[in-house]
Parts: structure tokens; C-alpha cells; sequence
């Protein structure tokens, strides 16, 4: 790894970063600010999130801030209505951010659209009346199948601005899981594309619509509503499918907005429980926008002249955070890209920085490997001096990576914001400010208005250095309303420590209250930055006709973070259908990949005549894990 650190200069996790007195004089939040917001929040807890909640625009206010008679069910704003989409679209056609632009948009060719908040604005209503003509109301589920174009924030504003609930399936998923998930809501309409292009090739995204739709129940995607993007050929099945560019021509481009109770639904996003099993997160049209806008202005100091560039794809919660409504929400511009992040090389990401004038680059920690694997010399040869701010997020940075990022993508000038959130918190946790000192590898402190610990299993607060879990004390307006149709997995989330959120993670707080995460403290890998349950993995595993029985464990990766390993036991039938053990592999391999998609990434297969097991059954995965340690079989 090329470093340049002065011989005998302290381990970079031992250093200390002081923002520029720039950065410190034009922040939206300035020292003596920050000390207040953590003054308020302490003595008053809602009312610092009131104070946030009114900076947004609300059609009634709220009876009370907060409502936690019913613990561990919380509603934040009740009374309250809004909808996100008139703070984050419908407001801007009314002042000077009209005309600004809202989506810059890439394609992998270099191919490029922009959409200014007015043309956007247009576009989502059109859209808008095309889904009330097809049906759609106010809390029924919208599924979005879609790859990283502009549709795809049209989707999502349309779907929200009718009152609709939009469940994304991540455009990596495979077609077994699209179609749980469109079952599972219970999904009239489809929204997807006939395919996009990435690392040079065109996904044929339609297609695994056609074969996930195959067996889904009869009564869901009744009408799937197809983006052309590439002009590929796919098969349209009448009546079922419709061009979106065919429904949108007769539609107008003014459509009301529907007006939403504060904690009615916005959208659903899957992601791994922390069992492991696929769970549908529910997020709020009230408190979730008031997460998203107050931490994006805040923790990102967004301003007037930022082009704001996220690298997640709008399908995972951040991009629907911080690559679609907090910057809608704020009037930002955004910046989205189609394709792979090394095509046609590894400049790709620099060159995008410097072709729109990029401030603010929020990447994963895979990401920011990859680059830097691949040498200082491609930001180099880039104009990126326009760049501000640096953010990460999903996995740990470590204080090596960090140390790269600092000082070939900013220079040693830009903060780098290690922000540590989920899909269930919605909105950014425990973060550095722009003007807080940083600490290369720590993800900084809880936010104003935040309340985590790092606790043992009894819920008593370790001392400072010491690894616990990562808790969450207090309810925050960003949350997790539930998760769709199942109470008690949702209450599990605060049963494990009684009285806290349980995050899942493990982490130690030094004696400055900085947080550094460790890793997950459950049976959920993190595959660059990408939560997977190993029940999952495992459970396909097993829908393989030559496996009996199988368990995941993850194996670190210094690109990936993470990547698993399966303990598989075959059923006695397999010699005959293979060569030898590697060809049993590599078809395991390919299986997972088909039943899950491409992000669940298998590494290696050993192949066993039993597994490790408890009395009652549970699969014994640290057994396992020491093992692998150990670099060989115990048992
Ligand atoms: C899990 C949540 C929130 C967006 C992306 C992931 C890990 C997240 C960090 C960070 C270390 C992190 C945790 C967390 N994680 N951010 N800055 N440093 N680990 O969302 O799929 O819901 O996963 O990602 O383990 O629990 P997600």
C-alpha cells in the first residue's frame, strides 16, 4: 500500500485532524452551534427535534413532538401532515431554486441528462397521474425494479407524491428474491427498466422481471411499467407491460400531491434482519424527512453552490437518504452515475468529480479500496480541487483507507465524515461534524440529538476502550416505523438489552467519546457494505439438489471488507454429477449467485460430513470461525 508517512510519525489511528479554519468559519454549523444543539438535545430532547422539524414546510403541525407512550412503538410528529414530496420537489417550483439543477445524470458511455427542479417536477407528476391512472393510491405498494437513471428518483418521488409506498429491490438482487419482495407487498404495479449498462455490458434487466414475475402470486405486478433505456430487445407481455414513455405522453404535468399523516408509510426497503432473514423496513413520510433534511444540511453543510455526488445506487437507503431526498430536500444538486466505478478505468470516479465540479463525495469503504489499490495516480491526473467534503459509509473505513482518502482524493483538505447509520435508522447516527476534529478509523460521536452506548450484554455501559454492543437509547425521527407485517421482529430490535435499540454492531468508545466500529456483532455480513444474512445464503445454499445441509461464516477481504465462506454438506449423490470437489464448488458458487444475485459473494467451499451444531440445533458459526483462525479443521 503506497504510504508516505514521515519514519516514526504515531499510527494514523493515533493522530488528530483539525478542519481547515475555513472550513470552521463557513460551516452551517459552527463550534459554539454544535455546543448548543448538544446542550438542547440533552435538556430537551424533542424539542431539539422540533426545532428541526420546522425548518421544513407542513400542512398541519404536529399535537406533540413525540409520542412514546407505547414503547417500543414510537410516532414522531403525531397530527402532523406533510408529504415529503412537497418538501423535497412541489416547494422549489415556488422560489429561486426552481431552475437549479436537481439530478445531474451520467450514463456509463458518458452520456448525459440534467434535470433542473422544475423539469423534474414535471416529469414526477406526469408519472404521478400515470400511476393514479393505473390504480395506484395512497398506501398501496409500488415495486421499483430499476438500475441508477433518472427514472428511478421519478419513481420514487411519484410513487411518494400519490401517497403510494415505494419497496425498491436493488437492481442486484436476483429474480427469486424480486419476487418475495414484490409477494410480500402485495405489489400492483412494477417499475423497472428494459436494462442498463455496467463494466461494459448491458444488463438485460427485463428479462429477470420476466422470470421473477413467472411464479409471483396473481394478484401482484398486475401492469410492470418499462423505462427504455438501452432499446434492447426484450419481450413485452401484453397486456401486463407498458412503455413509461408511452403512459407519461398523455399525461399533465401538474398532479396534486396527496397529503399524508405524519406517520404514514413512505416507503419499504428490504434488508437482512438481524436473524438473517430478509425483512421489509418501514420508513415515514414525517419523521423520516425531518432525519434526512436536518442531518444532510447539518452533517454534510450543504450549500446553495454544492454538487453533491453519491456513489450508492438510489436502491439502497443511501441513496433513497442521501442521494435522493436529503439533497432533494435541501435544494441540492445530485449527481448520479450508471455505471461501474473503475469503467473504462480507474479514473472513472475522478473524472465524474471533475467533469460537474463535484463538492462532496460520499463512498463505501469498498469503494475507497478499490481506488486505492489501483494507485494515487488516477485522482491525480484529475482536476478534483473542487472537492470539500468526503464522506463513507457502510462498513469500517479503518485508519488505512482513511488515510488515503484524506490524502489523495482531498488533498489534506477536505474532512472525511465517517458516518455510521442503517437502513432501519434511516438517517446518519454517529458522525463527525465538518468542524470536528477527526481521528483516522473512528466514525466520531453520536449526533446531536442521538443517545448511543456501547454497553455489555446486561445493558451496563462499558468503560472507555473497551469493545461492546452498539446501542441506541433514545427514539430519533429518522427510525424505523416498523417492519411490514411482523410486530415481534420489530420489538426484537429492542428486546435483546431491554429499554435500547439494539444495532448490531460492535464497537469500543474512546475516553473523547469517539466511536470506532468493529464489525457486526450477529450473524449478518457485510459484503462491501452490502448487509447479507447468513441464513440467507445458507437457505440457498440448501435449495441446491446436491446440498443437505450448510452454514456461512464471512472471511475477511481487503477489498470487499467481507466475503463468506460456506460449510456445506453434500448429499451423498454429488461425485457422480461432478468431476471433483473443485466443479461442485464452482457450480455452488453460481447458485447462490442465481438465487441471490451478484452481491452475495462465495469465496471458498469446504465441504463437510457434519456440521457443528448446539443441542437445540442453532449452528455453532463461532466453532466454525475459529477454525478458519486456526486455518485449519479443529473437529
Ligand atoms: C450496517 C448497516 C447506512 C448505509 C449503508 C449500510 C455497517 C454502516 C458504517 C460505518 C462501520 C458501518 C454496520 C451497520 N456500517 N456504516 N461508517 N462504519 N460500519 O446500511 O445495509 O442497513 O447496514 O452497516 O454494521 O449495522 P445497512
Amino acid at each position: 500500500m503506497p504510504t508516505t508517512e514521515t519514519p516514526g510519525a504515531p499510527p494514523a489511528e493515533e493522530r488528530v485532524f483539525r478542519p481547515a479554519p475555513s472550513t470552521v468559519i463557513e460551516a452551517n454549523v459552527k463550534p459554539a452551534e454544535l455546543v448548543e444543539a448538544y446542550r438542547l438535545a440533552a435538556a430537551d430532547h424533542p424539542g431539539y427535534w422540533e426545532q428541526a422539524a420546522l425548518e421544513l414546510e407542513w400542512h398541519r403541525k404536529w399535537d406533540a413532538v413525540l409520542d412514546d407512550s407505547r414503547p417500543p412503538v414510537y410516532r414522531w410528529f403525531p397530527g402532523a401532515r406533510t408529504n415529503i414530496v412537497h418538501n423535497a420537489l412541489d416547494r422549489h417550483v415556488h422560489i429561486w431554486t426552481k431552475n437549479k439543477l436537481a439530478l445531474i445524470w451520467e450514463g456509463e458511455a458518458g452520456d448525459c441528462r440534467k434535470f433542473t427542479y422544475f423539469e423534474l417536477y414535471r416529469e414526477v407528476n406526469r408519472l404521478a397521474g400515470a400511476l393514479r391512472a393505473l390504480g395506484v393510491g395512497r398506501g398501496d405498494r409500488v415495486c421499483l425494479y430499476m438500475p441508477p437513471i433518472p427514472e428511478t428518483v421519478v419513481a420514487m418521488l411519484a410513487t411518494a407524491k400519490i401517497g403510494a409506498v415505494h419497496v425498491f429491490v436493488f437492481a442486484g438482487y436476483a429474480a427469486k428474491f424480486l419476487r418475495e419482495r414484490v409477494n410480500e407487498a402485495g405489489a400492483k404495479v412494477l417499475v423497472t427498466a428494459d436494462g442498463f449498462y455496467r463494466g461494459g455490458k448491458l444488463i438485460n434487466l427485463k428479462a429477470v422481471v420476466d422470470e421473477g414475475l413467472a411464479d409471483a402470486r396473481p394478484d401482484v405486478a398486475e401492469t410492470v411499467v418499462v423505462v427504455r433505456r438501452t432499446g434492447g430487445d426484450i419481450d413485452m407481455q401484453e397486456p401486463r407491460d407498458l412503455y413509461y414513455h408511452d403512459l407519461l405522453r398523455q399525461e399533465s404535468p401538474e398532479a396534486a400531491t396527496e397529503i399524508m399523516e405524519a406517520g404514514e408509510p413512505l416507503f419499504w426497503l428490504p434488508t437482512s434482519g438481524t436473524t438473517g432473514k430478509p425483512k421489509s423496513v418501514v420508513h415515514s413520510h414525517g419523521g423520516y424527512m425531518v432525519g434526512a433534511h436536518h442531518t444532510f444540511r447539518t452533517v454534510f453543510d450543504i450549500k446553495p453552490t454544492d454538487i453533491h455526488f453519491c456513489t450508492a445506487d438510489p436502491g439502497w437507503i443511501t441513496g433513497h437518504t442521501y442521494g435522493v431526498y436529503g439533497p432533494l430536500l435541501t435544494g441540492a444538486t445530485v449527481i448520479l452515475y450508471e455505471g461501474h466505478p473503475l469503467y473504462p478505468q480507474a479514473d472513472r470516479l475522478p473524472a465524474i468529480i471533475e467533469r460537474y465540479g463535484a463538492t462532496i463525495f460520499y463512498a463505501t469503504p469498498t469503494l475507497i479500496r478499490m481506488l486505492m489499490r489501483y494507485g494515487p495516480q488516477y485522482p491525480k491526473n484529475r482536476d478534483i480541487s473542487t472537492l470539500r467534503l468526503l464522506g463513507s459509509v457502510g462498513e469500517p473505513l479503518g485508519p488505512d483507507a482513511w488515510m488515503w482518502l484524506y490524502k489523495h482524493i482531498g488533498r489534506s483538505n477536505c474532512p472525511v465524515l465517517d458516518t455510521w447509520w442503517q437502513t432501519e435508522t434511516g438517517m446518519a447516527m454517529l458522525s463527525p461534524m465538518p468542524i470536528s476534529l477527526l481521528k483516522p478509523g473512528s466514525v466520531g460521536k453520536a449526533l446531536p440529538g442521538v443517545a448511543a452506548d456501547v454497553v455489555d450484554e446486561d445493558g451496563r455501559p462499558v468503560p472507555p476502550g473497551q469493545s461492546g454492543f452498539l446501542v441506541l437509547g433514545k427514539p430519533w425521527p429518522g427510525m424505523l416505523t416498523g417492519l411490514a407485517g411482523d410486530d415481534a421482529a420489530y420489538a426484537a430490535y429492542w428486546e435483546k438489552i431491554p429499554g435500547v435499540y439494539f444495532a448490531g454492531d460492535l464497537a469500543r468508545r474512546d475516553e473523547d467519546g469517539y466511536f470506532w466500529i468493529q464489525g457486526r456483532a450477529d450473524d449478518v455480513l457485510n459484503i462491501a457494505g452490502h448487509r447479507i444474512g447468513t441464513a440467507e445464503v445458507e437457505a440457498a445454499l440448501c435449495s441446491h439438489r446436491f446440498v443437505a445441509d450448510a452454514a456461512v461464516i464471512g472471511l475477511p477481504d481487503k477489498i470487499k471488507g467481507e466475503v463468506a465462506k460456506a460449510f456445506v454438506v453434500p448429499s451423498p449423490q454429488w461425485q457422480e454429477a461432478y468431476a471433483d470437489a473443485d466443479a461442485f464448488a464452482s457450480d455452488l458458487r453460481a447458485h447462490v449467485r442465481r438465487e441471490l444475485g451478484p452481491i452475495v459473494i462465495v469465496r471458498a467451499v469446504a465441504l463437510r460430513e457434519s456440521l457443528p451444531r448446539t443441542h437445540s440445533g442453532k449452528i455453532l458459526r463461532r466453532v466454525l470461525r475459529e477454525e478458519e483462525e486456526a486455518g485449519g479443521k479443529l473437529f
